[in-house]
């Protein structure tokens, strides 16, 4: 799905930013360019980071505890 139609970055290209290190929207705004046009897509990208993000945190989590109990 295209998230920013200025830079033509779609929600796979936020998500791979995400896993390549990028930890905040200014992150993935600094490596992408998302959001640094007319900004409408802002919110939506902030919004896709965010929950990103938090998927991320939770499979780290979860794989942790997996391995404390291997
Ligand atoms: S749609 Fe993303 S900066 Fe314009």
């Amino acid at each position: 799905m295209v998230v920013c139609i200025c830079n033509r970055i779609n929600d796979r290209d936020i998500r791979n930013a995400i896993h390549e290190g990028a930890s905040s929207f200014s992150d993935v705004r600094e490596t992408l360019g998302v959001g640094s046009c007319c900004g409408q897509c802002a919110p939506f990208a902030k919004e896709l980071v965010d929950d990103t993000i938090s998927q991320l945190q939770i499979s780290q989590n979860y794989n942790l505890a997996y391995e404390a109990k291997v």
